[in-house]
């Protein structure tokens, strides 16, 4: 009963009010949502939806954010691209538990034999504050859950939402603004006949056990694609410019996004924020997390057309991700300006220390996907760089892994010992290393010292502890 391609319309996820100014709640709740027409599907969202409401802040002006847990599940949420302080990032075994219910810390799919040093879980009773500072870039960042060992799986039930950033630099650009400026939350989901998500979890009450089974070593995926929790929808446009923040929130799928029948993306921003100058793609590949900020002229289509954005990765239900329908002609005072920003480049000289770390599946941690031959070990910091300074991180891989650094934003500096590809570009807080790959980026710590981690952003992997502390000291 899945809806055809380009039936279900759009949905852009609401714009979370304050409390009071610079400070939001949310809560984590149940609530069943049509997203297959026709069917209930029971997510875990903030507020109840999915994708959460959109956090639409400005640089400089701190957000306090109290997310109260109503689930039956601990919670942890992390600002993925935040400069955030230590003790908001976020770390796995820092639990919000909903008010009145016990928990009791369950051992990870694969830390069999591992023990988790007691005092570094930490239960928040009911809900807590998350401070943002926010003393950073304009850019598209997302929030979403971080629990220890149960990431993937809450994910994949809806945990997750957008958090702009804007400032002064970017407003002042002549980019396409408003409602044509839209972010769109990528994911692919599977369902049962009764329209609930599925998931293979081992336990499917995420409480007593962690993990998926062998045969999902590679990450979980999903047939159907969701734009902002709609099935392959479409939204009407008019012949203009739109600025489009694409996130891929994808628990393990890659995507090449592509335009039907033909047409260009503008890359004016990567993760972290805006290009130096634009840069024009015919395809975008978008492993998880990552984020790219296109512009995309839907001028150059007859009023009537029907643009496609497909996945020329995959040949089935997962080519197809959404639509847009060129609905009639308007004015459009936006520009692309040959300048952006001043970003500033690194340099391999800026480099203080060089650090190997080497993502593969272990022969000897049966199960476990490391880091330099280590499964996650809370507590034990793989490396401690000093703040302020600015590191090179050679990454080498045995399969798609895309690596994400907590805290510290960095530039691809080179790709198998060559030029960065033209999708590296600019300030970035994941990159995506395949199979056999070496990539070599420079890290700048700036902002706040304390425990931070990096880890692959396949959420099967990160639970199955593909991760590792980085202490900023
Ligand atoms: Cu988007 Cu540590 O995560
Ligand atoms: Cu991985």
């Amino acid at each position: 009963r899945l809806p055809a391609p380009f039936t279900v319309p759009l949905p852009v996820p609401p714009v979370a009010r304050p409390v009071r100014p610079g400070h939001y709640e949310l809560a984590q709740r149940a609530a069943k949502v049509e997203i297959i027409p026709g069917t209930r599907t029971e997510v875990w969202g903030f507020d109840g939806v999915f994708p959460g409401p959109t956090l639409d802040l400005r640089r400089g002006s701190q957000a306090v954010v109290r997310v109260r847990n109503e689930l039956s599940v601990p919670t942890s949420t992390h600002l993925h691209g935040g400069v955030t302080p230590a003790d908001s990032d976020g770390y796995p075994t820092d639990l919000v538990v909903a008010a009145g219910r016990g928990f009791r810390p369950v051992g990870g799919h694969s830390h069999g034999g591992m023990r988790i040093d007691p005092d570094l879980w930490k239960f928040h009773p009911g809900a807590r504050d998350y401070v943002y500072p926010l003393d950073q870039r304009a850019a598209t960042l997302w929030y979403h859950d971080h629990r220890m060992d149960f990431t993937g799986p809450q994910v994949w039930r809806g945990l997750a939402g957008f958090l702009l950033v804007r400032d002064d630099e970017d407003d002042a650009l002549p980019l396409p603004k408003g409602d044509r400026d839209i972010p769109l939350m990528i994911c692919d989901r599977a369902f049962d006949e009764d329209g609930a998500f599925r998931y293979p979890s081992r336990d499917p009450s995420l409480l007593v056990r962690a993990g998926v089974d062998d045969a999902y070593m590679e990450g979980v995926q999903g047939d159907v694609v969701l734009v902002n929790g709609a099935p392959w929808p479409e939204l009407e446009v008019a012949a203009v410019r739109y600025r489009l923040r694409l996130l891929n929130a994808s628990n393990a799928r890659r995507y090449r996004l592509e335009l039907r029948p033909g047409g260009r993306f503008v890359q004016v921003g990567s993760d972290a924020g805006l290009l130096a100058a634009p840069v024009e793609h015919d395809a975008v590949t978008i492993a998880p997390a990552e984020r790219f900020d296109v512009v995309v002229d839907f001028s150059a289509y007859p009023v009537g057309t029907r643009v496609t954005l497909v996945n020329t990765l995959d040949g089935g239900t997962a080519r197809n991700v959404m639509a847009f329908r060129v609905a009639r002609k308007a004015a459009d005072d936006s520009a692309i300006p040959a300048r952006l920003s001043r970003p500033g480049r690194l340099h391999r000289s800026d480099a203080v220390t060089t650090r190997v770390f080497d993502f593969r599946k272990s022969g000897e941690w049966a199960g476990a996907w490391t880091i330099n031959g280590r499964p996650f070990t809370p507590g034990t910091p793989l490396a401690r760089p000093r703040l302020g300074t600015v590191e090179l991180w050679r990454l080498a891989s045995d399969f798609h892994h895309p690596v994400h650094v907590h805290l510290a934003h960095f530039q691809v500096l080179t790709r198998n010992g060559k030029a960065p590809a033209a999708t590296d570009g600019g300030w970035k807080d994941t990159v995506d290393l395949r199979p056999y790959e070496v990539v070599e980026v420079l890290v700048r710590f700036e902002g706040y010292r304390g425990r931070y981690m990096m880890h692959c952003h396949n959420l099967e992997h990160e639970d199955m502890a593909m991760m590792a502390d980085i202490d900023v000291v």
